[in-house]
């Protein structure tokens, strides 16, 4: 009998040295680093440098990346204008999609060759840092654009989560807002062989572009049993509507044998790690906006789900509500995924190219045994 594993669960692909997800100790390491130290000391940018190169950055390895992601912040005319011709109601995700593929398409011009398309390691990590300076500026002018608005020109002078903030809601950003974007993303950076991470390796592994990669990997995390998730999070709290009714509509919602988005995990069984850390950031932000409904809402279905089903949240949980509170739209939830986890995919994608083997399982074939085509005569 062969040793099917549906879903690759417990198959272990190959070894990594970026993080370590160790769900008997609830613990994700960044390199060695507890993920939950890093949320609450680091700006965003040290732990992109961390994932790349393996250690936090000095003082002017940070200064020299914050330089070149300033560099890159700006919306190149020729991205916006393909974003502007897809429906205004487009899912966001599918503009992300299509602007990464635009802006390979850019980068990459001027290389025939197939041989060459992976490039050069320098290349690479350069082109990581242009992605990861590109989405801020996509995800706010996704927003803005559905919302009829202007896009706001980044700010020099600010972080990358301040300078994300800015460039969506066109305003100054306040400290806890900003402190609880820069947990979330640090949080959501990075999560070993998740599905979209896997994604972007087995495009690496064809020796295919950094670009399409990144492409295939935001195709996967726009699922809701992945980042979609944090999406889809906001659409319970939206039925549900308030504490009180959380007790009947989870009644219905079970005996309809639904999912209930943001609660599970395929790797933690017991919790996952990125959870108190990122819950802390809510209660914060419910503070600092005075919105008590919205922390009493979601520690009530946490408390009557995991009673009934033993089920723990995962990231997605408080992040949706934490997005909402900041005063993102529920459908820019998955690109603020993407603007952490570009990091994660493109250190990744480093990695597999670093040490390339082509990625290629074996299936069981079950269809029907060897049959012919009616009239078929072979030549002679
Ligand atoms: N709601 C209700 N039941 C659930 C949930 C849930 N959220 N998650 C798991 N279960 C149940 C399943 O129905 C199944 O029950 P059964 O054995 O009686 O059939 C059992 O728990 C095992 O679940 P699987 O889906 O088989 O576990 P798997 O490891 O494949 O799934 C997954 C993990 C996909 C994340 C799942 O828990 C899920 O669909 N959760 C909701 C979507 C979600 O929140 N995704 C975000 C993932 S984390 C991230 O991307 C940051």
């Amino acid at each position: 009998m062969t040793d099917i594993r549906k879903g690759l669960v417990g198959v272990v692909a190959d070894e990594t040295a970026i993080s370590k997800v160790n769900p008997e100790t609830n613990s994700l390491l960044y390199r060695g680093y507890p993920v939950q130290q890093l949320a609450d000391t680091q700006p965003f940018e040290a732990v992109a440098h961390l994932l790349w190169h393996g250690e936090l950055p000095d003082d002017a390895e940070l200064a020299a990346l914050r330089a070149a992601e300033r560099a890159h912040r700006a919306l190149a005319p020729e991205v916006r204008a393909v974003i502007d011709a897809q429906p205004v109601s487009a899912h966001p995700m599918d503009e992300l999609r299509t602007a990464v593929s635009v802006l390979g398409a850019a980068a990459t011009a001027g290389t025939d060759n197939v041989l060459e398309a992976v490039g050069t390691p320098e290349q690479n990590v350069e082109r990581s840092v242009r992605l990861f300076a590109a989405l801020p500026a996509l995800v706010a002018y996704g927003q803005r654009r559905r919302r009829g608005l202007e896009p706001v020109e980044p700010r020099d002078d600010l972080d990358y989560p301040a300078n994300l903030l800015w460039m969506t809601f066109g305003e100054e950003p306040h400290g806890t807002v900003v402190d609880a974007l820069n947990r979330s993303l640090t949080l959501y950076a990075e999560h070993s062989f998740n599905a979209s991470t896997f994604t972007a390796r087995v495009i690496a592994s064809t020796l295919s572009d950094l670009y399409s990669a990144v492409v295939g990997a935001i195709g996967a995390l726009k699922g809701p049993l992945h980042g979609g998730a944090n999406e889809a999070v906001m659409h319970v709290f939206d039925e549900i509507g308030d504490a009180s009714r959380v007790g009947p509509w989870l009644d219905e919602a079970l005996a309809e044998k639904r999912k209930i988005m943001g609660f599970g995990h395929r790797v933690y069984k017991r919790g996952d790690s990125r959870v108190p850390t990122m819950k802390r950031a809510l209660d914060a932000l419910v503070e600092h906006y005075g919105r008590p409904e919205v922390a009493e809402l979601t520690e009530t279905l946490e408390r009557e789900f995991v009673d009934r089903k033993g089920i723990y949240p995962n990231l997605d949980y408080p992040s949706g509500p934490a997005y909402s509170l900041m005063g993102f739209d529920t459908v820019t939830f998955t690109p603020l995924f993407v603007a952490a986890r570009v990091t994660g995919w493109t250190a990744h994608i480093l990695e597999q190219q670093g040490s390339n083997a082509l990625i290629r399982p074996l299936s069981e074939y079950v269809g029907p045994e060897e049959r012919h085509v009616p009239g078929y005569t072979p030549d002679e």
